[in-house]
């Protein structure tokens, strides 16, 4: 019996908009709720993320904007706010609510907007996007997360040998996937030459290893194992786990490791009676290449220290053995915080489906998605499965 299920999904194209974030959110669930054939009325709870909107726009509140906008003002809405981690918890906690009883139908999702169309550069939506650190012990120092997860990566390369090279290796797979993806914020590919000939953003970190500033919206429908059925395409969720780590990172004694999201990863196997060894691909949170690298290993779909190896010798490509980020990852789709989770979710689903397109999984039929906020001080992991 799965704790839950998918039955709609929807999201933007993921890039530059110019439009308010009640407009955004609508382009993501009105599709959702159409894919879903629920009306707006049906909905009996709406749980939503958005990390930053008040120090990036002066919006805040939004939760009943949103609601109005997809003409369901009136429900009960749930905002959450764990950075890049955001929708991610969102989802777990409206898993939870169904898989209680305590509601049947509701809709999840995210916004974001951290392009320069909220009035805000690259400066400082950096040190927007910084207020998810340490505010005494990081902050003042300057630590941004470029730097952070740069910080992680060093230690990964100084432990296992990780080279540069294995990190471009990552953004021209990622790149290849998301030029597949017309909802992605980038559709070219790169190559390994032009990866390592960028400039320096955080050493080891060039410009081709970070993720961009996005905006865009992602939403979907979840309902209880027992009314899925009743619905067209249901996708089975069947684990979702969820921890924390330490904070500040220099109180990890293995930061490589990021041990928030090996809980959160047992926990969810455990949920769905699965293993690593059962996934047929992965979403993970590459915010910058070697992110992706130390997440294979986290959700044990390779050994530790094999992350590098892994992404030279193809393993993690569609076609490979353990295909990561089909959809381009965060690093091609695009990173619209509060929207990130969600769409990884969203990608699940049509894998799951069967209707990813020209970036389809061959026989795709249970899957992990791993997302983590901060100093991967927050990670949710989430098992689908299509339903038997
Ligand atoms: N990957 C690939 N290309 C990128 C890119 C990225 N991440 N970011 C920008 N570009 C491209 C742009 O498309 C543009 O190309 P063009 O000249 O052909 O049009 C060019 O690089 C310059 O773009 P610009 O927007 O001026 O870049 P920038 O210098 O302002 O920002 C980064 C680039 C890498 C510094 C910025 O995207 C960044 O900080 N990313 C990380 C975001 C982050 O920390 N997220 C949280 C993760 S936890």
């Amino acid at each position: 019996m799965a704790r839950a299920a998918v039955v709609g999904a929807g999201m933007t194209k993921f890039g530059v908009h110019d439009k308010p974030l009640q407009e955004l959110f609508g382009e993501a669930a009105l599709p959702a709720l159409d894919d879903a054939g629920v009306e707006p009325s049906e909905i009996d709870a709406f749980y939503f993320g958005n990390a930053m909107s008040g120090q990036a726009e002066n919006d805040t509140h939004l939760g009943p904007k949103l609601a109005s906008h997809v003409g369901m003002a009136g429900v009960p809405v749930q905002r959450f706010e764990d950075a890049c981690a955001t929708s991610s918890n969102a989802f777990k906690n409206a898993v939870e609510a169904v898989d209680a009883g305590i509601h049947d139908v509701v809709l999840v999702g995210g916004v974001e907007r951290c392009t320069p169309e909220t009035g805000k550069d690259t400066a400082a939506m950096t040190r927007i996007f910084a207020s998810a650190s340490h505010r005494q012990y990081e902050q003042p120092t300057g630590l941004t997360f470029p730097g952070v997860f740069a910080l992680f990566t060093k230690r990964h390369m100084h432990e296992y040998g990780t080279t540069e090279e294995q990190l471009a290796e990552v953004a021209v797979k990622n790149h290849g996937n998301g030029a597949l993806n017309p909802n992605a914020h980038f559709g070219k590919e790169t190559t390994v030459e032009e990866a390592l000939d960028g400039p320096i953003v955080a050493d080891p970190f060039r410009l081709m290893d970070c993720c961009p500033f996005s905006d865009g919206a992602s939403a979907v429908v979840v309902v209880s194992d027992e009314m899925a059925d009743s619905y067209d395409a249901p996708v089975d969720v069947s684990g979702v786990g969820h921890a924390t780590d330490v904070v500040p990172i220099g109180d990890k004694d293995t930061p490589h490791v990021t041990q928030a999201a090996r809980d959160a990863a047992a926990q969810a196997y455990e949920q769905a009676d699965s293993s690593a060894a059962e996934m047929d691909f992965a979403e993970v949170h590459d915010c910058f290449t070697g992110a992706e690298i130390l997440a294979s290993e986290a959700l044990g779909l390779v050994e530790d220290g094999q992350g590098g190896p892994a992404a030279e010798a193809g393993r993690t490509a569609r076609d490979g053995d353990v295909p990561i980020n089909p959809s381009g990852g965060l690093k091609a789709k695009g990173h619209p915080i509060g929207a990130t989770g969600t769409a990884q979710l969203v990608e699940l689903t049509e894998q799951l489906r069967g209707t990813a397109g020209e970036r389809q999984i061959d026989g795709a039929d249970r899957a992990v998605a791993h997302n983590l906020g901060g100093d991967a001080a927050t990670t949710v992991v989430t098992v689908m499965e299509a339903r038997r």
